[in-house]
Order: C-alpha cells, then structure tokens, then sequence
C-alpha cells in the first residue's frame, strides 16, 4: 500500500513508518518539522510540509497515490495544553479538518488517527472503548473533536477512518536507530533517564498525594514499536463509512515512584527525585483495557513489563545521550 505519515519524523509517527518501510509498504513521512527530527527519516521519504496547508497535502497524496493516511501529527502535551489551549485547538483541530478536507479532495479514502487514552477524563480503571468520555484538559478535548469529525466525515464521505487512543507511548526501537526525543521533554521516562545520565540534577514528582497506594499518578506504559503493530493491523480493518476505535495500552498500572524505582534498578544510577505540587490536567490513574485490540486486530503488547520498557529507552539515551542532535 502506498501510505502518507502525517507526522512522521516524530515520535510514534517515525517508528510506525519504520515498521512500514521494513514490510514493504511504499511510505512517505509529512512533517513540518517543528516537532519531528529529519534525522528520524530515512533518505528520499521526507515531505516537508504543514498539516494546515491544505493544497500540499491535496498534491501530495495525489502524486504520490497515496491509499491510507496515518496521522499522528499534534500536538501532545497534557500540562502545555492547559496554558496554550490556543496551539492545541490550531493544530489538532484545524489542522486535521485541513487533512480530512484534502482527503476528500484527493478521494483518499482511508484514515487512521493517533488518539489518546486522555478523551476520557478520569473514569475508574480499566479503560474499555464504550466508557464515557469526558476528557479534563484541553488536549483531551481536541482529539475528542476529531474523534467526532472522523465519524461524521466517514459517514458523508465513505471514509474508512480509525482512532487508535493510545496510552503512554514509550521506548524505543530495537535496532537502535530511532527513539524518544523532544525539546523540551517533559515526559517521565526520559526526564528519568536524563538525571540517570547525568543531564539533570533530579526528577520531580508530581503530586504525592494522589488516591494512589504510592500517592503518584498511575500510567499504562505501551512500547512505540506495539503502537506501530497496531497501526500495521487496523489498516486491514477499516469499515467503509465508519470509524472503529481501539484503546491500546497493556493492562498494567505504574506509578511514578515505581518508574523511578525501575529506572534505578535498569541504568544501576540513584537517579534523586524532589516531591512536588501536582501538574495541572493529570488524573490520578489511566489503565487501558485492549481485549477489543486482541479480539479484532490480534493485537496486545509484547512489551508488558515496565523493566522491558526502560531498558529499551535506556539502550537508545546512552546511545544516543543528546537524541538526534549529533
Ligand atoms: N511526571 C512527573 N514528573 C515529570 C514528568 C511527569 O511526576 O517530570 C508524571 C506526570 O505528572 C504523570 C506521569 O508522570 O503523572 C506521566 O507523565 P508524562 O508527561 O510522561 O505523560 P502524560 O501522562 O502526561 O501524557 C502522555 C502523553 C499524552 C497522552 C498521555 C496518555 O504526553 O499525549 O500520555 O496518558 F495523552
């Protein structure tokens, strides 16, 4: 198939586009590179363009014939979206109306959209799909929107559209090529690994008094290269004039202290914390419920134990200490 990656030089984007370039999908990153890395892609497969310029992406993906559309561009930043709801609401929700429009312009019939377990606000654990979705930052709302945009454009448009909510993508590839880099992190798991490396003097904790057997907040930690299978599946699954929606975590809740606990024992470092104020927008626990992912797609993450998880982020931040900068 061939297949635009909207956000492709990010994050998940760039590993998802990996697995596909590595089962021979003909594949194309889109990026603006304002978050994405060139360096996350492979020669000859960077398109350099904006999810609002809607008449570049009509060109693109009639040049290229492109039959499925991967969108991961956003963006993703629970805290950030709190004090910027302006960048949340331009990007994720203007930006995707761009590409839906210039999908239908195109007649690119195919969708599938990075979605996230924070559509549903705080719901008591584990998460299934038919929860109700009540989402307490401005990030979660805005992928809501979409989530409803993709129903209503599928049932006009006789798109095949999917939301794939994701719970907390990290880790990293195994060949060691790409992996987690943003400027300014501000997730846990590299911040971690940063004061594991040397580059900060601590972590801090974000509210040690949540309603939590540790008092931190409890997150389901999925690896980038199970986000990426889950991707390569749904695309055999889509339903003319739908959209289906798949929740992919693992099943496994881990607080924060836990994850330091973990990364101490991984890297062998004492990796020193400070307890501090809450974070604005975090609930105290997402544990998603997949059984719909492995009753329809065949779907569930190899990578169950948070020690997998960090050892594999772990590889890539020694490796490759300032990310993609060289
Ligand atoms: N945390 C700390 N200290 C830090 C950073 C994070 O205590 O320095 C805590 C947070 O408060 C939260 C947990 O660690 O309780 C995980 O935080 P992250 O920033 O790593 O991830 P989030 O849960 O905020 O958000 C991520 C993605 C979102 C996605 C969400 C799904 O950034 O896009 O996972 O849970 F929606």
């Amino acid at each position: 198939m061939r297949i635009l990656v909207v956000g492709g030089a990010g994050y998940v984007g760039s590993h998802c586009l990996q697995k596909l370039l590595a089962t021979h999908h003909d594949a194309w990153a889109y990026d603006n590179l304002s978050q994405g890395h060139r360096e996350a892609v492979p020669e000859g497969r960077l398109i350099i363009g904006d999810l609002l310029d809607t008449d570049l992406l009509i060109k693109t993906m009639k040049t290229h014939g492109i039959d499925v559309v991967l969108h991961f561009a956003a963006k993703a930043l629970v805290g950030e979206s709190v004090v910027r709801p302006d960048m949340y609401y331009k990007t994720n929700v203007t930006g995707t109306l761009s590409l839906l429009d210039a999908m239908v312009a195109a007649d690119v019939k195919k969708i599938v959209f990075s979605s996230t377990c924070a559509v549903f606000g705080s719901v008591p654990p584990p998460i299934t799909e038919n929860l109700p979705k009540n989402p307490i930052n401005p990030y979660g709302f805005t992928k809501l929107v979409i989530e409803r945009a993709l129903a209503d454009y599928a049932a006009a448009f006789e798109l095949e559209a999917a939301a794939l909510r994701y719970f907390n993508a990290c880790g990293a590839s195994a060949d060691g090529s790409i992996g987690e880099d943003h400027d300014p992190e501000s997730h846990l798991i590299p911040i971690v690994l940063q004061v594991a490396l040397g580059q900060r003097p601590h972590v801090q904790i974000f509210g040690t008094d949540y309603p939590t057997p540790d008092g931190t907040c409890i997150r389901d930690y999925v690896h980038v290269e199970d986000l990426a299978d889950a991707h390569l599946r749904v695309i055999n699954h889509l339903k003319a004039g739908q959209l289906v929606d798949y929740n992919l975590g693992t099943g496994v809740g881990v607080s924060v202290r836990e994850v330091i606990e973990t990364a101490r024992r991984v890297t062998g470092k004492p990796i020193a914390v400070v307890e501090s104020p809450r974070r604005s927008g975090d609930p105290a626990v997402l544990m998603g419920d997949a059984s719909k992912a492995l009753r329809e797609l065949g779907w569930s993450a190899k990578f169950k134990a948070i020690e997998l998880v960090i050892e594999s982020a772990w590889a890539w931040h020694q490796a490759n200490p300032s990310g993609f900068r060289k």
